[in-house]
Order: structure tokens, then sequence, then C-alpha cells
């Protein structure tokens, strides 16, 4: 049911807060609605997606921390999701997460490989729930990427067998490294493809043991789902290389067996890299090509990134730089978008949204910088939002939602 705002007008229901609008149409019996206020959306307005409903659109961004170890999120986790968490953000997602031990970028990197790992994750999704946040985690395969230094440590370095890496097991759609600062990888056969897509699945069943809302499939940056749909990482002559149906059927197949165990009230978000920025590469037509086909597959969200799968790459970074591939996917897809990519005010964020650019917005570094951007945004635009109690003395009286708007989540 969509509730337009003619609707609330005829109503008299106009002017009144989301949470009140929608337990009256609840109190008319109208279950599993979808309340959607027609008219321009902003930064603060909520934002269902799936069947999760965001009390705002700013999304922390995926952000490895190379903090785990053999695969097992850490307090470090706990500590920097739920300060995010804390500090206002509608979705906090977990890094990248992968769904084998070969996966890893690093030894470092976040696991979800085996039903062990579950319980530290479920400690921080239950911990960032009760603070009103959605949980979200970046399931992930490194690919070609994989058995690498952590970036603190000797930059681009190989991390051979003895200090814990696996160069030998590195694998990819076809035998061609990254660089020659990377290891060469060995090219998946269909099992070994099969074996990755069956681990996507699994994974996403023990991201739901964990009570996570959101899963997002990381298909960006150069990892092995982007390594299959590129060009320029892919010479295979069966079908998963060659035409553009062919590059994308490891991605397709992975959202098929997500979005088939992946509960349809919970959120399916995919990453994307919308462009290689290189000649000959993938671009933004076949992104468009690409969203239209997730869009049909269940996935609820494309969050629009790009670049990371030519090392040479030229990439024209400043402020919004990746926001014009979310407006044209979003406009030419119907698919329903985030935007990341150096978004770092509260003017600029609602921007995008008021201009119908992205749905979303997906911070990074100015999380990093600052867990309460969410808190400071409101206040700079002038919008509410809830508090944690603890911290209501330091908070400007105005900025405060008298009711607690975030807990409209908690339905
Ligand atoms: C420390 C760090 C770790 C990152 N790890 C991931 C990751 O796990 N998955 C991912 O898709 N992107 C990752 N990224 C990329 C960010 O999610 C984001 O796309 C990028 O930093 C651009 O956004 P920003 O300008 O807001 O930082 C990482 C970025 C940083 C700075």
């Amino acid at each position: 049911m969509l509730i337009d705002s003619l609707t609330l007008v005829e109503a008299g229901w106009m002017g009144q807060p989301l949470h009140r609008v929608r337990s009256k149409v609840r109190r008319r019996k109208a279950e599993d609605i979808q309340v959607s206020i027609m008219g321009t959306p902003h930064l603060f307005a909520p934002l269902t997606v799936g069947g999760i409903t965001f009390p705002h659109r700013i999304f922390v961004s995926p952000m490895c921390q190379y903090s785990s170890v053999d695969g097992f999120a850490t307090d470090w986790h706990l500590v920097h999701l739920g300060s995010r968490a804390i500090g206002g953000a509608a979705l906090v997602m977990v890094e990248a997460t992968a769904v084998l031990p070969e996966g890893r970028i690093s030894p470092g990197d976040n696991g979800i490989w085996k039903d062990e790992h579950i319980a530290k994750l479920a400690q921080i999704v239950e911990f960032a729930h009760e603070h009103g946040a959605r949980m979200g985690v970046q399931l992930a395969h490194a690919g070609r990427k994989a058995s690498m230094s952590r970036p603190w440590e000797t930059p681009e370095h190989v991390v051979a067998a003895p200090d814990g890496g696996w160069p030998d097991d590195v694998v990819a759609p076809s035998a061609v490294a990254f660089s020659e600062k990377y290891p060469t990888p060995k090219a998946l056969d269909t099992a070994g493809i099969r074996r990755v897509v069956e681990a996507y699945a699994a994974a996403a069943t023990r991201a739901d043991r964990a009570g996570f809302d959101v899963v997002e499939i990381h298909a960006a940056h150069g990892y092995l789902l982007h390594e299959f749909y590129s060009p320029l990482s892919n010479s295979r002559a069966d079908e998963y290389g060659g035409s553009f149906e062919n590059r994308v059927r490891a991605l397709r197949e992975v959202t098929d067996a997500v979005r088939a165990v992946w509960p349809k009230h919970k959120a399916l978000f995919v990453r994307i890299s919308a462009t290689d920025w290189t000649d000959g590469g993938w671009d933004i037509a076949q992104s468009v090509e690409l969203a239209k086909l997730l869009h049909t597959h269940g996935v609820d969200l494309l969050d629009v990134s790009s670049g990371g799968n030519v090392a040479a790459a030229k990439i024209p970074v400043g402020p919004g730089y990746q926001t014009e591939f979310a407006a044209r996917i979003k406009r030419e897809s119907g698919i329903v978008t985030g935007t990341v990519g150096m978004i770092t005010g509260p003017v600029q964020a609602d921007t995008i949204i008021r201009t119908g650019q992205a749905d979303a917005v997906l911070l990074a570094r100015e999380m990093l910088r600052d867990p309460y951007w969410p808190l400071h945004a409101a206040e700079r635009l002038g919008q509410k939002i809830s508090w944690p109690k603890q911290y209501l003395r330091a908070a400007h009286p105005d900025t405060v939602a008298r009711e607690p708007v975030r807990a409209v989540m908690k339905d």
C-alpha cells in the first residue's frame, strides 16, 4: 500500500510524524504496508528497502579493519562498529567479510566461512540494534587480490605461506595477476566456481543467524566477482567468459544463491564498480544493463562504486565523483541506489538525495574521522535525530527527536 501526499491530506495526517502515520495506518489493519511519503525525499527522510525501513539515509560504508584473527571479529569490531551505531548511522555495514579463507585480502580480514564466526558477529549486531542502527555485512571473495599484506605493513606485498599467506591458492576467472606485485592466480574451474557460489549462500545463512538486516554481495573493486564481469580480467572461453551474459553469470549465480536463503523481509544489496576507468573495460552502459538484471533477481539496492580492477587506471577523484554513476543507474534501471565516494558534507549528502541522484549515501573515511557524523549532520541541516540517552546532555535540544525516531525500526 502506498500512501501519497493527497491521501495524507485527505486523512488529516499531513505534517504528522511518520511513526504516528504508521501507527494510524496499522490501526486500520493494513498490515505489512510500505509507507512511502511522496514528495521530495531528503537525507533524513525514511527509506524502505526490501523489508527494512531505515529512519534516514546515512549509511556507514564497509571498511576493512584488518583486525580479525582466523576470520574472527574481535573487540575492535565491537567498539569500532558500535561507535558508528551510537553515532546515529541508519545502517552500519561490516567490512568485506570472506566467504572462504582464501577469499581474504589479508590474513587479518574478517570471515564468515564457518559457524564459529557467528557468535562474535551476533554480539556486535545485538549491540548495534540496541542503539537503533540496522546492521549489514558485506560478503566478499578477494579473487586475485588475496594473500596480501595489511596496508599499514609493507604495502602491496604478497604474504608467503610461512607468514600466514596462501599465494598458491589464489584464484580468479583467468590466470592473470592484478599487477606484478600480486600473486598469479589459478583460473577457477566450473567446480571451483560452484564452490564459491555455495560458500556465498552458506555465508548468507550464517549472516541471518547472526541477526544481520542486510547482506551486501561485494562485486566491486577488482575482487572476484568484478574480475568475472570485467573483460579486462576475464579471458575465459566457457560460459563464464566472453559475452556480457557470460561475464555476469558468476555474479548472477551468487545473487540467486544468496537470495534463495536470505529472508524476504531482509534487504539484499550488491556493490559494483560502475566503470574500470579504462578503454575497453567494464563501463557505465554495461552497469546499467547489470542493474536491470540484478533488479529482476531480487537485489533491493545497488551500491555504486567504481574502479579497483586496473592497477594503472587514472581515476578523476573529487567530491562525489562516483555519484553520477548511481544517478544514471537509478534513472535508467529503476533500481534503488546508494552512492559512495568523497561524500563528506551534510549539505552535499542532502543535495544528492533531494536531487534524486541516489536513495542513500554511504560514507567511509568521513565516518572514521567522525563517528557521530549523522548527529552532526542533523544539527547542521536542522533535522531531528534521536541521540543515545547517555549523551543527551551534549545535544542541542532542537535536534533531539522528542519521540525516538529511530525506534520505528524496532517493529
Ligand atoms: C580503511 C578502508 C577500508 C575499506 N574497506 C572496504 C571494504 O571492506 N569493502 C568495500 O567495498 N570498500 C572498502 N573501502 C572503500 C570504501 O567503502 C569507500 O567505497 C571508499 O573509501 C570511498 O568512500 P569515502 O570517500 O567516503 O572514503 C574501504 C575504504 C577504507 C578507507
